[in-house]
């Protein structure tokens, strides 16, 4: 039992190590949106005005579900927020993008503003 608890946390820990340096604190680059959160892949059911956001899916399955609930601080525009991770983004074509709820895209930019140009790192 304890054995298998913990090989199960090497393997999690081993495919966060090697999926991003996390200790680096490595900035990426991406594409920010935003949508209306609700019930998503991590299990939890969030709202517009959470500071939330969905990965996108080419990360969030090299993650895994550990990337859920990991604080994100994604900056645009010399500004940024810091935003928890709650679903996967199936939209987002590229690598490291974000979609957002509307008050953490609105923090970064106006709504209008659509797609902006983002960094982040994990917290
Ligand atoms: C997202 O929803 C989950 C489950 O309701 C909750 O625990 C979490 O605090 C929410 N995240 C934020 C940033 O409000």
């Amino acid at each position: 039992m304890l054995l298998k608890a913990l090989t199960v946390a090497c393997v999690i820990g081993y495919s966060l190590a090697t999926a991003v340096p996390l200790a680096k604190r490595q900035a990426f680059s991406g594409d920010g949106t935003f949508f209306v959160p609700g019930l998503g892949a991590c299990g939890f059911t969030n709202t517009s005005s959470q500071l939330v956001a969905a990965l996108g899916h080419i990360d969030f399955d090299s993650f895994g579900n550990p990337v859920c609930k990991r604080q994100v601080k994604a900056s645009s525009g010399g500004k940024s927020v810091t935003v928890e991770i709650v679903d996967r983004c199936a939209g987002c074509a590229g690598e490291f993008d974000l979609d957002f709820s509307e008050t953490a895209f609105a923090v970064l930019a106006p709504l209008s503003a659509g797609r902006i140009p983002i960094t982040w790192e994990f917290v």
